[in-house]
C-alpha cells in the first residue's frame, strides 16, 4: 500500500511517498526557518504564502522520487489539525484536489497523533501499550496509547509548548531562531546549575490522580527576569550569569519537568516503554536524561531520528496508511481545525 504524504501546519512544507506505512520511498521538508527568522518567530501570512508556492512541486518531486505516480497511490493523507489555519487549509486543498483528481482515497491526520506515529515508523520493536510524549514549537502533550490508532490525550501544556519556551528565550538571549538547537549548543559550555531556574507542576497538590499538565511561560518570564537583573533595572539582583550558563540552567529546568512528568505517566499507567516525539525531541540533554531516568525504572525509552522527530511528512503517510487500513477514509468536507 502506498501513500502519499502531506504537511503543512506551521513553517514545514513537506511531501513523502511511504509504503506498507513504515518504508519512507521519498521524503521531502522545504524549511521556512529562514523566511521567519528575521521575526524571531512564524509569521502565518509568510508561511501560507510559501507553501502555496513550494507545495506542488515537491509533491511532483516526491513522487518522482518515489517511482511512483498520482494514479498509483493508494492513498493521500494530509495532516488537517492542529496548526495555523491558513497553512493547514494550503495543504488540505491540495490534497483534496489530487485525490479528487485522482480518483484515490483521501485521509486526514491529526499531526500530533504522527508525531507520535513516527517514533513507531523508527523503532519496529515499540508495540502500544506505551506512553507518548509530544514536544514541538505548537504542543507539549502526553498519551497513552492503547492501539495502532487509538490514543488518548492524559496531559498537555497549559501555555507555553517547550520548543516555543526553548525559542523565546533564545531569542532572548540573542542566540537566534529556532531555538532549540541554538540554546542547546550554548549550554554545552554552559553551567547548568548556574541558575535556578524554577520547575512549574501545574496541579501538582491534585495527588496521585493529579494532573500531568506542564506549564513553561513561568520559566521564560524568569529567564527575562534574571537577564533584566543586568542591566540594573530591577532592584538591586545579582548581575545575570553569561549566555551559556543560562542556557544550561533553563534547559535543565526544561528537561526536569519533561522527564518527571512523563515518568510520572508511565509509572500511573502502568507502561513499560515511553515514546518522545516532537522537534524538542531532537535534544541531546532530554534524550540522555529520559533513557537514564527510564532504565533505572525498567522502562524503555525510544526516541526517533532527528529528522523523524522534526515535522515531515513521511509521519504523515505513515499514520494516513493506518487509518486507511482500519477503514478511516475521509470525505471532501474534511475540514482545518486549527486548535
Ligand atoms: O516538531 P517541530 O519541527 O514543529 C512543530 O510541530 O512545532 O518542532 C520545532 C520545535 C522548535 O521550537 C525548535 O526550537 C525545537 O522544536 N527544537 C529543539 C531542538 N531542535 C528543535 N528544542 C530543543 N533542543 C533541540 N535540539
Ligand atoms: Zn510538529
Amino acid at each position: 500500500m502506498i501513500v502519499l504524504g502531506i504537511e503543512t501546519t506551521c513553517d514545514e512544507t513537506a511531501a513523502a511517498v511511504v509504503r506498507d506505512g513504515r518504508e519512507i520511498l521519498s521524503s521531502h521538508v522545504a524549511s521556512q526557518a529562514k523566511l521567519h527568522a528575521p521575526f524571531g518567530g512564524v509569521v502565518p501570512e509568510i508561511a501560507c504564502r510559501a507553501h502555496v508556492e513550494t507545495l506542488l512541486p515537491l509533491v511532483e518531486r516526491a513522487l518522482e522520487d518515489a517511482g511512483t505516480e498520482l494514479g498509483r497511490l493508494d492513498g493521500i493523507a494530509v495532516a488537517h489539525t492542529p496548526g495555523l489555519v491558513g497553512a493547514l487549509l494550503v495543504g488540505l486543498s491540495a490534497a483534496k484536489a489530487l485525490a479528487w483528481a485522482a480518483g484515490r482515497p483521501l485521509v486526514g491526520v491529526d499531526h500530533i497523533e504522527a508525531h507520535v506515529h513516527a517514533v513507531r515508523m523508527a523503532h519496529a520493536d515499540l508495540a502500544p501499550p506505551f506512553v507518548a510524549l509530544v514536544a514541538s514549537g505548537g504542543h507539549t502533550s502526553l498519551y497513552d496509547v492503547r492501539g495502532d490508532t487509538s490514543l488518548a490525550k492524559i496531559g498537555s501544556t497549559v501555555d507555553d509548548a517547550a520548543g516555543e519556551a526553548f525559542d523565546k528565550v533564545s531569542a532572548l538571549l540573542g542566540l537566534g531562531y529556532p531555538g532549540g538547537p541554538a540554546i542547546e549548543k550554548a549550554a554545552k559550555c554552559g553551567d547548568a546549575s548556574a541558575v535556578a531556574f524554577p520547575r512549574s507542576y501545574p496541579g501538582e497538590k491534585g495527588g496521585a490522580g493529579g494532573s500531568l499538565d506542564f506549564s513553561f511561560s513561568g520559566l521564560k518570564t524568569a529567564v527575562l527576569y534574571h537577564l533584566r537583573g543586568q542591566h540594573g533595572k530591577i532592584g538591586a539582583r545579582p548581575a545575570p550569569r553569561p549566555a551559556a550558563d543560562v542556557a544550561a540552567s533553563f534547559q535543565e529546568a526544561v528537561v526536569d519537568v519533561l522527564v518527571a512528568r512523563t515518568i510520572l505517566a508511565a509509572e500511573r499507567t502502568g507502561a513499560r516503554a515511553i515514546a518522545v516525539g516532537g522537534g524538542v525531541a531532537c535534544n541531546g540533554r532530554l534524550r540522555e536524561r529520559l533513557a537514564a531516568e527510564g532504565a533505572a525504572r525498567k522502562k524503555r525509552v525510544f526516541f526517533p531520528p532527528p529528522h523523524l522527530c522534526t515535522d515531515n511528512a513521511a509521519m504523515i503517510a505513515g499514520l494516513g496508511h493506518e487509518l486507511l487500513r482500519a477503514g478511516r477514509v475521509s470525505d471532501l468536507e474534511l475540514e482545518a481545525v486549527p486548535t
